[in-house]
């Protein structure tokens, strides 16, 4: 027997314990534990075979570490196989989180019981592939092809009652799985209950596969597995038999698996774990923080409130006025209701933080008692200094003074305190109670355990952070400038804003960029220009007609006009017809030619600005590595996750080719496009990101 799996008797059952912590996942000792478990149970003629999980869960799926090596026996599949086709009752038990793989052998279990907190789905589409045991065929065999494409194409787990309703499980019964998987299948037995395997039932009554196939593809922008496992369902219902149905599973299976999607998105879910484990912070406790201060009751600092708030946190909001702090008080009113909605808190939660949690105040010597505070306040540096230099007068000794932002030197700000070790950056993204990211920028005197406490904030807020060096824009906005620079230099080549927009939402961007501008405010862009003029290149290619769109009053979509044009009451807009003309007098003024660009030149070029940049920022050591910079572009700047982040992509593309592209760039300018010297690096070395990546782990 193997490790993994704990073989005992217990009168006619044969009792099969995964143990392969932390979440029983399906690796090859487990597969080959639970084959050698029907074998033996078999052979030693027991009755019935129970499979449970010891620790937090069951399955929670296959071992992802060991996608794109070659799968050893047995294959999940035959696994799946094997145990719907014993000759004993099998029944599994379940807790925790049954997913994917381990949904599927559930689902090859005669009978499934589980207690009322386990939650089971397929989220296998989350990770650039389709369930590829058997879930495919069975799911919709037992709950029907509607349930089984929602659970499937969305990846989304359900709850046990949900299940029930649906005949994924059996029964629901309080308890350990172990107790009430051995009662059930004793009370199984007794009752000469006989086997039952789902490859036995009818195929199920199809849909229009092809117009949902369209739908998913549209909804995935590019996301190709959801779509592909929509046609592995459609096979349940129209193959000649279950197992030309598994088959088809199985092609389709191996197409995603040997896709670069899939290397793009189990690349995003390990960084995602790992980008907030740093080494430094091993054994580092955290300072207290029960209280938090925000100074500012915008949009920015009612969200951070907000977050705050929802995680527990007391709040105490600073405004100047009565009449800002009832707008912030407002706002914040505003983003909690809205958390009711949709069900995330009570009416009596909303109630308990409103007049318990939050305290509105006009004196800073409101915030003399809170661990940490973080500003909010207007992006200039005398008006931070001001702020901080008054924090330091009435903060308590080892409360953290955070700065919100989004590209002003932290050190600069830290040296007008008594106290710069107390300092840090907490560069929250709007809106800050709903987007996952957290840039934690530590500045060169930050103590280790205001680095830990920034971390430990992010994750009660639960958010994704990334540590990021100081430098104009820290990680995502600095690289978000270069490749909004090549964005504008393409616009006074010949390209529209429209036509970029378009290529990069074909790549998979949520939003292009101008449109994102619009969201954002273009306000700010304006503002950082002006801020880096003084100290702007000559040689550096800078438009104005972002500068026009400004000087005639239009911020994007807070105004109604930007690059393009908002109708109350409408989502998103269209093109402004004014922009072109600013475009084309910009163009006169600095005597260019537009010329022809296709979309696929558009994204070459936006891709390896973003990627030299990037590179740059790690070489730098601005990020510490490749994956810190691709989850904050997939966190906080709507980066296709199914391409992993931009470094990730880079490997994937070839580093070669991409450095190849960026020296014939420099020939039109040498100025913007200068490799970056880790990337150079790297291809002299035949080596890529990730192997960095590796290497710091
Ligand atoms: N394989 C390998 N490692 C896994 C894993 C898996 N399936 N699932 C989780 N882990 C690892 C995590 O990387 C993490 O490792 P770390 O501590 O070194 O960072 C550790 O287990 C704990 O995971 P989490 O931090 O995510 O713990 P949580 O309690 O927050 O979440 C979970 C637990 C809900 C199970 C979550 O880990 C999860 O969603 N896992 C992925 C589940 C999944 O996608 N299953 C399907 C796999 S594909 C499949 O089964 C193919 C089949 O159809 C053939």
């Amino acid at each position: 027997m193997s490790d993994a799996i704990r073989y005992e008797r217990v009168g006619d059952i044969a009792v099969l314990t995964a143990q392969n912590p932390p979440v029983n996942a399906l690796g090859l000792d487990v597969r080959r534990g639970l084959l050698a478990g029907f074998e033996r149970a078999e052979t030693e003629g027991a009755k019935a075979v129970l499979i449970y999980g010891d620790g937090r869960t069951y399955f929670a799926g296959a071992d992802i570490r060991e996608f794109g090596k070659p799968m050893q026996a047995p294959s999940f599949a035959d696994l799946c196989t094997r145990i719907e086709a014993s000759p004993l009752i099998v029944v599994s038990a379940l807790h925790g989180t049954a997913l994917g793989g381990g949904l599927e052998v559930a689902l090859s279990s005669h009978y499934r019981i589980a207690v009322p907190s386990a939650k089971m789905g397929l989220p296998e589409v989350h990770l650039g592939i389709l369930p590829g045991a058997g879930g495919t065929q069975r799911l919709p065999r037992v709950a029907g092809v509607g349930m089984a494409l929602d659970m499937i194409t969305t990846g989304r787990p359900i709850g046990a009652a949900k299940a029930l309703e649906n005949g994924i499980i059996d029964r629901v019964v309080e308890g350990e799985p172990r107790e009430i998987g051995l009662a059930y299948t004793q009370e199984l037995l007794e009752a000469g209950a006989p086997r039952r395997a789902v490859c036995d039932l009818p195929a199920p009554k199809g849909v229009d596969f092809d117009a949902m196939h369209v739908a998913l593809l549209k909804k995935g922008r590019g996301q190709l597995s959801p779509a592909t496992a929509l046609r592995a369902v459609q096979a349940a219902c129209e193959a000649d038999s279950f197992e030309a149905g598994l088959r088809r599973e199985r092609e389709l299976f191996m197409e995603l698996m040997n896709s670069d999607q899939r290397l793009g998105m189990i690349h995003a879910f390990f960084s995602e774990r790992a980008v907030s484990k740093l080494p430094e912070l091993k054994g580092v406790a955290p300072r207290v923080l029960a209280e938090m201060g925000v100074i500012g009751g915008g949009t920015m600092g009612a969200g951070i409130a907000t977050a705050a708030l929802l995680s527990g946190l007391k709040v105490t909001m600073l405004e100047m006025t009565d009449a800002a702090a009832a707008a912030a008080q407002g706002r914040i009113e505003g983003n909690l209701k809205g958390a009711v909605k949709r069900g995330k808190i009570s009416a009596d939660q909303f109630t308990a933080l409103t007049t318990q949690a939050l305290t509105l105040a006009t004196d800073y010597s409101a915030l003399a008692q809170v661990d940490l505070v973080v500003e909010a306040v207007f992006e200039d540096m005398s008006v931070k200094k001001t702020v901080f230099t008054q924090l330091d007068a009435v903060c308590k000794p080892g409360a953290i003074l955070a700065s919100n932002t989004s590209y002003l030197d932290i050190n600069e700000i830290a040296a007008c305190t008594s106290r710069p070790e107390d300092v840090i950056g907490l560069h929250f993204f709007s809106p800050a109670h709903v987007m996952k990211l957290l840039e934690v920028v530590v500045a060169d005197k930050t103590a280790i355990d205001v680095v830990a406490t920034g971390f430990a904030l992010g994750k009660m807020l639960g958010k994704i952070s990334v540590r990021s060096g100081v430098c104009d824009g820290f990680i995502g906005n600095r690289i978000l400038a270069a490749y909004r620079a090549c964005a504008d230099h393409m616009i006074l080549d010949g390209a529209s804003p429209y036509q970029i927009d378009a290529a990069m939402t074909a790549f998979g961007f949520a939003m292009g960029p101008f449109a994102v501008a619009d969201l954002a405010g273009l306000d700010i862009g304006w503002a950082a220009r002006k801020r880096l003029a003084p100290t702007r290149d000559a040689r550096e290619r800078v438009p104005s007609f972002p500068d026009k769109l400004c000087e005639d009053g239009h911020f994007g979509q807070k105004t109604g006009k930007g690059y393009y044009v908002y109708e109350a009451g409408k989502r998103g807009g269209t093109p402004n017809p004014d922009v072109p003309g600013l475009i084309d007098a910009n163009r006169a003024e600095l005597g260019l030619t537009p010329r022809v660009f296709t979309d696929a030149e558009i994204t070459r070029r936006y891709m390896c600005a973003m990627v030299n940049e990037a590179a740059k920022v790690v070489g730098e050591g601005i990020a510490r590595r490749p994956l810190d910079v691709d989850m904050t572009l997939l966190f906080g700047y709507g980066f296709p996750r199914y391409h992993g982040g931009p470094l990730k992509w880079a490997d994937i593309v070839g580093l070669d080719d991409i450095l190849a592209d960026i020296n014939t760039y420099a020939k039109g300018d040498d100025f913007f496009w200068q490799p970056a010297p880790l990337l150079q690096q790297l291809v002299a070395d035949g080596r890529c990101f990730d192997d960095l990546n590796k290497e710091a782990s």
